[in-house]
């Protein structure tokens, strides 16, 4: 097992911050993780175990050990005549995943096309868009306990699923390495296409029936067209969360903006969008030193190709306080901030 020093994190992150691990190792393997639980991780002060390095924000140099999940793979364990289970080792990157479910007409998880990161990082946020959630196809996974590498279960119910939320980042946050993650998918798709824009999508293409390949490229194209690519412009997708607010709330910020979009949830609060808010407050496609809020969707901070970890948090606290200054919501990241 190669412990490397002083590595650039740079390229491990959509960030694109050029932050530096103190000691960096890659695992491919259940042997190399267990390897690492066992006879590694005590010698270092800390550890952060990444995947597509998508859903992160490095503050600052990194003084301990990050572990790369580079397991990967894809197999059938289970089969019936409507329903297809699909086991996927955690480091396998997600769209590949969603590639292959299409390609073979397995149906549930085609709208959540491109979403960039790996399947092990899929289940700790519960990754959603276009109106859908991992959780509404998951099964099961398998989890290695970081402190006694003995492995152990979670179903749907035990991983206790939110928005963007799930145990892995309250009660258990840090306590397990994600290992594989088993989606139940249908073998006779059910096309959603209840979210406006990709019905629009469809509408201009002249597609009446949509397969889920046409629902897949439908997503592509919306998200190519709408976020940036972290290729070209460093970013982590969403930077907050939707704000989920108390219905008189909601209501008051209505009487003064009479155009803000909202979702009302079935326990009587109101999600309203966190992209609508900050452009309300001025951010949207607004620069400031090496970094700013996209053009395109304010709720996304990018890196303008210099930007240092600290400079972006920053740039998301002054961010975040003029939301609340402007409509009393506090955002929550939804980025995972390392400091
Ligand atoms: N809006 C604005 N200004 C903006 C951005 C958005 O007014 O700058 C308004 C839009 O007009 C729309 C509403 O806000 O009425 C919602 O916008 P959008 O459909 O773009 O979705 P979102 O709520 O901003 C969420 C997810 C995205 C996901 C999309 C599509 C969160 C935090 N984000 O964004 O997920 O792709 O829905 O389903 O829930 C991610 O998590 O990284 C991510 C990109």
């Amino acid at each position: 097992m190669a412990i490397l020093e002083y590595l650039s994190l740079k390229p491990y992150n959509t960030f694109g911050i050029d932050a530096c691990a103190h000691y960096f190792c890659r695992v491919q393997s259940k042997e190399a993780i267990l390897h690492v639980i066992q006879h590694e991780l005590q010698y270092y002060p800390k550890f952060l175990i990444i995947g597509g390095g998508s859903n992160i924000l490095l503050c600052d140099d990194y003084d301990g050990l990050v572990i790369k999940n580079e397991i990967t793979g894809i197999e059938i364990t289970k089969e019936e005549e409507d329903f297809v289970w699909v086991k996927s080792y955690s480091g396998t990157v997600w769209h590949e995943l969603v590639r292959y479910c299409v390609l073979h007409n397995y149906g549930g998880i085609e709208n959540l096309s491109l979403i960039p990161g790996t399947v092990g990082a899929a289940p700790m946020q519960n990754i959603g868009a276009y109106g859908a959630e991992i959780k509404d196809t998951f099964d099961e996974l398998e989890a290695i306990d970081l402190q006694t590498g003995t492995s152990r279960t979670f179903t749907k119910e035990e991983c206790r699923f939110g928005y963007r939320e799930s145990i892995f980042k309250r009660e258990e946050k840090g306590k397990f390495f994600i290992y594989s993650v088993t989606f139940r998918l249908s073998k006779k798709p059910l096309i959603n296409i209840a979210y406006g824009d990709i019905q629009k999508t469809l509408l201009e293409k002249n597609i009446s029936i949509p397969t889920i390949k046409d629902v897949s490229d439908a997503v592509m194209e919306i998200r190519k067209s709408k976020l940036p690519d972290p290729k070209e412009l460093g970013n982590a997708g969403s930077f907050f969360k939707n704000p989920e607010v108390e219905k008189s709330i909601a209501e008051h910020i209505q009487l003064e903006f009479p155009a803000m979009p909202r979702y009302d949830l079935p326990d009587g609060k109101v999600k309203i969008p966190a992209g609508w808010l900050i452009e309300q407050a001025g951010w949207k496609g607004k620069l400031v030193g090496n970094t700013g809020n996209h053009a395109k969707q304010a709720l996304v901070i990018v890196n303008y190709g210099k930007a240092s970890g600290n400079e972006i948090w920053q740039h998301a606290l002054n961010v975040q306080k003029s939301v609340f200054e402007k409509f009393g919501i506090r955002l929550e990241p939804e980025v995972n901030v390392i400091r």
